[in-house]
């Protein structure tokens, strides 16, 4: 891991994510097939880059803080089920190939993201990075990199 800001390497993982997912709208109008794998992709990286949230990073934010069920961390919590719930509905058109409401569906999974990622962005993880001394971001990072797949793979293929 290059970095050792949470800001810098969360930051990029936010933006290949809506690269992939990009991506794979442009592809899944000309292919749905074609466009399968790029979503799985897309889901099962998303899947991971939230659970080294709620599992490594956010816990590290609430100890130091004491903040947890009224704080930033659990309105971030609450969204993350919002964008499983629109990822799990996108998946489900996608193996059956079927494009109807799909569009919309995508739309509002991106409402979502914009909104949450922003406020990670620009709040918590450079909060996370004043919390925390550049020993105990590496051995987070160290966690993260660690992550058992099982705990994110969850997917079709
Ligand atoms: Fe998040
Ligand atoms: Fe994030």
């Amino acid at each position: 891991m290059s970095s050792n800001k949470v800001l810098e390497f969360m930051e990029k993982d936010h933006d290949r994510l809506d690269k992939i997912f990009e991506e794979f709208r442009k592809t899944k109008d000309t292919s749905m097939p074609k466009a399968r794998p790029m979503f799985h992709d897309f889901k099962t990286g998303l899947q991971r880059h939230i659970v080294w949230e709620e599992e490594i990073l956010f816990p590290i934010f609430e100890k130091e803080t004491g903040m947890r069920d009224s704080g930033p961390t659990s309105v971030m919590r609450l969204e993350h089920r919002q964008i499983k719930g629109f990822l799990e509905e996108i998946h489900k058109k996608v193996v059956e190939g079927n494009a109807d409401g799909i569009d919309e569906l995508e739309d509002g999974l991106l409402e979502v993201l914009k909104g949450h990622n922003y406020k990670e962005e620009n709040v918590l993880y450079p909060w996370i990075d004043k919390e925390t001394n550049e020993q105990e971001r590496t051995k987070a990072f160290l966690k993260m990199k660690n992550l058992p797949p099982e705990k994110y793979n969850k997917c079709c293929e």
